[in-house]
């Protein structure tokens, strides 16, 4: 496994698979990998001949008081986890030379950054679409990998990736529980253990949501009041926001249907927690 730092590095060696027609098979990632990375990667090592993961802790993405100086690091681990999972280049260049004086170039993808996460994290999809811009620009992958935990996320990328013609597939991989049903994230290494069993109650909504759905309930406003109630009983939980919107527009919803995405963020302690469920699709 190589591990680079530097850009013209990367890109070089992006070259010799595309002039082979070898397919190159992308995880951009922040760090600090769990269960969840790993999946994205044994599936990226199942969709290309050159497996390439990027640790980068992206500055631009994170508000001026969010957690970017305190953001869980730990390369060593990352290493021996990469190299597990059948990861052939580890880059990890630095926000020097990402983001050299100088750097003035943004790209927004305008309507689907606005709500959920956008409302709350002002410029944040912004800095989340600039940066998978130039990390594929410096990789070059045939196939990228991204978790549905993000669901916006991945909306606002896939939107990205189709106004752009950037030449590559987009997939989205469930997102990963831990056994109590708490979904995977690097930000959980926040929670203290009073705090990670709050955390739960984010999965206990969703469920409740789900089987209101599955029983035939097809109001917003009722599943809402429902799964606003299961997180209300958790002192410990801010609601940031819990939204019914379609899954691909993230247009919002009064009726729900099967393309419904049920979308919570909340608050515990200093952590900021997110979790989703499309209403159709199998938990
Ligand atoms: O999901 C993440 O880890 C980050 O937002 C990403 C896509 C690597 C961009 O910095």
């Amino acid at each position: 496994m190589k591990i680079i730092t530097s850009i013209v590095h990367m890109q070089a060696l992006a070259i010799a698979p595309e002039r082979e027609g070898r397919r190159i098979a992308f995880v951009p990632t922040m760090g600090f990998l769990h269960e969840g990375h790993a999946s994205l990667l044994r599936e990226g090592r199942t969709r290309g001949d050159v497996l390439v993961l990027s640790i980068f802790v992206n500055p631009i993405q994170f508000g001026q008081n969010e957690d970017l100086d305190r953001y869980p690091r730990d390369m060593e681990r990352d290493c021996h986890i990469a190299e597990s999972c059948g990861v052939d280049i580890v880059f990890m260049p630095t926000a020097a030379e990402m983001y050299p004086s100088g750097f003035q170039t943004g790209v927004t993808v305008q309507e689907l950054s606005l709500p959920l996460c956008g409302a709350s994290r002002a410029g944040h999809f912004d800095g989340v679409a600039t940066v998978v811009t130039k990390l594929f620009n410096i990789v070059r992958p045939d196939v990228a990998l991204f978790g549905a935990k993000d669901y916006q996320q991945l909306a606002v990328i896939r939107r990205m990736t189709e106004d752009l013609n950037m030449p590559l597939e987009i997939i989205g991989m469930p997102i990963v529980r831990e056994a109590d049903g708490v979904a995977m994230s690097s930000r959980n290494a926040y929670l203290t253990p009073s705090e990670r069993q709050s955390a739960s109650c984010l999965i206990r909504a969703i469920r409740r949501a789900r089987e209101l759905f599955a029983a035939g309930e097809r109001s917003v406003a009722v599943l809402l009041k429902a799964t606003r109630a299961v997180i209300e009983l958790e002192a410990a939980a801010i609601i940031d926001y819990i939204e019914f919107r379609d899954c691909v527009t993230l247009q919002e919803r009064e009726v729900a249907d099967d393309s419904t995405l049920l979308a919570l963020a909340i608050k515990i302690g200093q952590t900021r927690l997110i979790d989703n469920s499309v209403l159709g699709e199998l938990a």
